[in-house]
């Protein structure tokens, strides 16, 4: 038989009152052994000294709304209570559960094109002789830059399984944060970016609608960085057991599904004292190879320090010794390069935004729904350029004139009288690879221009 129980655990004085007058109270099906459990697990909490904290998880129940529940099974809103994939996502909020900014990318089409297979088919191995594909993944993290210096010293292309907000780093689509620029470093250095979720969630433990959610949002992060989504992943714990229907459903979002044959176990060995045996493993494996018939898929970590400062030079040694140039996995499977990604056209990326404008903070994310202020700019938005009283977009003077957020767009009261805020030389100057981007932004600025002599006009 089966009773519904309250579960209501105290907070110290009185935070308890308003506990009870502003939240739901939180019940969980229980059998009766399970209800005698929870019964003196509250009293133990009750009596434990200094407590401030509910207890939560299975047999328990949740945290009270917008705390977390950690791994060890307590509500909290700390950093460490938070921080995925340790924070329990069912029990309590999460860094899993915030997202990225901007739509989603559920409407995207995904149709498998190429010769890679796409999941359930797992891939193991490269297939180009001579080469090996190193791969990183849970970053990218303090040390990601280093890596991108180390493997430009030697020539070698890698490819990264992104993370987007685990071990506490933040969201990787912040551009408050480093991640964003070290994600467009990887791309503009030839290096393949590939998902590796979005918050590092054991995706055989979790429901088919969380596992989409862990793609879709790691999708739509990297999207608002780079302008575009992997279709490459690896499961995270290269978890995606056939017991789930988690294989099928990579295949469904369109993801080629990547493991590797050679295991370093650097995660386990981060310590000048123990990463020998990392590199013992790599050179047992490349060693016992031919290069002329051989390729390998090797996995370790950018979140290791030893595997940044001291493992990874040696896989390239070692490789350079043998003859194996390093190379992406899209590459070393022979996968053209616009298959790596899909397009999100949508949006404007990061990078397309005005550089410079008269006021508007520039890292600051294009406002996708027309609302605007601290988080999202109206500067280069279809709704307009100026973000008005209300939080809006708009061209109108009532967007653009008294209450006009300067740090949310443009506003007209501070337009030059010569409208010409935007000076074209400004974004022709600094480094541009592709040969077409100038001659975009000078016409972005132009329209701008216009824009602004509209407005003035609008004001006499
Ligand atoms: C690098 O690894 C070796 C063992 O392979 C160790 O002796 C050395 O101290 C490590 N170097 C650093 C800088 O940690
Ligand atoms: C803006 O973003 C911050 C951090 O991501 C969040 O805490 C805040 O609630 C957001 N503000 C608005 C108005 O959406
Ligand atoms: C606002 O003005 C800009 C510049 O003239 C123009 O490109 C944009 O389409 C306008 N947006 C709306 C919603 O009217
Ligand atoms: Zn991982």
């Amino acid at each position: 038989m089966r009773a519904h129980i309250l579960v209501l655990l105290p907070l110290a004085g009185c935070a308890f009152a308003s506990f009870y007058g502003n939240s739901p109270a939180y019940t969980v099906p229980l059998d009766e052994s399970q209800v005698q459990e929870a019964v003196e697990a509250a009293v133990s909490i009750r009596d434990a000294p200094n407590n401030v904290d509910y207890r939560c998880g299975p047999k328990i129940g949740k945290c009270p709304i917008d705390t977390c529940c950690s791994s060890a099974g307590f509500c909290g809103t700390s950093k460490a209570h938070c921080r995925s994939p340790d924070c329990k996502i069912d029990y309590g909020h999460c860094d899993a559960h915030k997202s990225p900014y901007g739509p989603p990318t559920t409407d995207i089409m995904r149709p498998h094109i190429g010769q890679v297979p796409y999941g359930p088919k797992e891939i193991r191995s490269c297939s180009i002789p001579g080469t090996v594909a190193l791969t990183f993944d849970d970053g990218p993290t303090r040390y990601t830059g280093d890596l991108l210096d180390l493997l430009d010293r030697y020539g070698a292309k890698a490819t990264f399984f992104i993370t987007g907000i685990n071990n506490g780093k933040g969201q990787i689509d912040d551009f408050s944060l480093p991640w964003a620029s070290l994600i467009e470093r990887m791309q503009s250095s030839g290096h393949q970016i590939a998902s590796h979720t979005w918050s590092h969630e054991d995706l055989s433990k979790i429901t088919p609608s969380q596992r989409r959610e862990q793609l879709e949002k790691n999708e739509a992060a990297l999207r608002n960085i780079i302008g575009s989504f992997p279709t490459y992943m690896r499961p995270p714990y290269s978890s995606c057991s056939p017991d789930t229907d988690c294989g099928n459903e990579m295949g469904k979002l369109g993801y080629h599904i990547v493991l590797y044959d050679i295991d370093t176990d650097d995660y386990k060995n981060d310590s000048p004292d123990l990463i020998q045996r990392s590199k013992d493993i790599f050179d047992h494996q490349v060693y016992a190879g031919d290069p002329h018939i051989k390729s390998w898929l090797v996995i370790a970590h950018d979140a290791h320090e030893q595997t940044v400062h001291n493992l990874t030079e040696h896989m390239l040694k070692t490789m350079k010794r043998l003859g194996y140039r390093g190379i992406t996995v899209g590459d070393c499977l022979r996968d053209p390069r616009p298959l790596w990604y899909r397009k999100d056209t949508r949006m404007p990326t990061h990078k397309q935004k005005p550089k410079k404008t008269a006021s508007a903070d520039p890292n600051k994310p294009i406002s996708f729904d027309g609302s605007c202020g601290s988080n999202y700019t109206c500067m280069g938005s279809s709704f307009g350029y100026c973000c008005g009283s209300t939080h809006s977009c708009g061209n109108t003077t009532t967007h653009c004139g008294t209450g006009c957020q300067k740090d949310a767009g443009y506003c007209a009261v501070e337009a030059p009288s010569n409208g010409d805020a935007w000076d074209p030389t400004v974004h022709t100057k600094g480094k541009k690879s592709e040969a077409d981007s100038n001659s975009r932004t000078i016409g972005t600025a132009a329209a701008i221009s216009l824009f602004l002599a509209l407005i003035v006009a609008m004001w006499m």
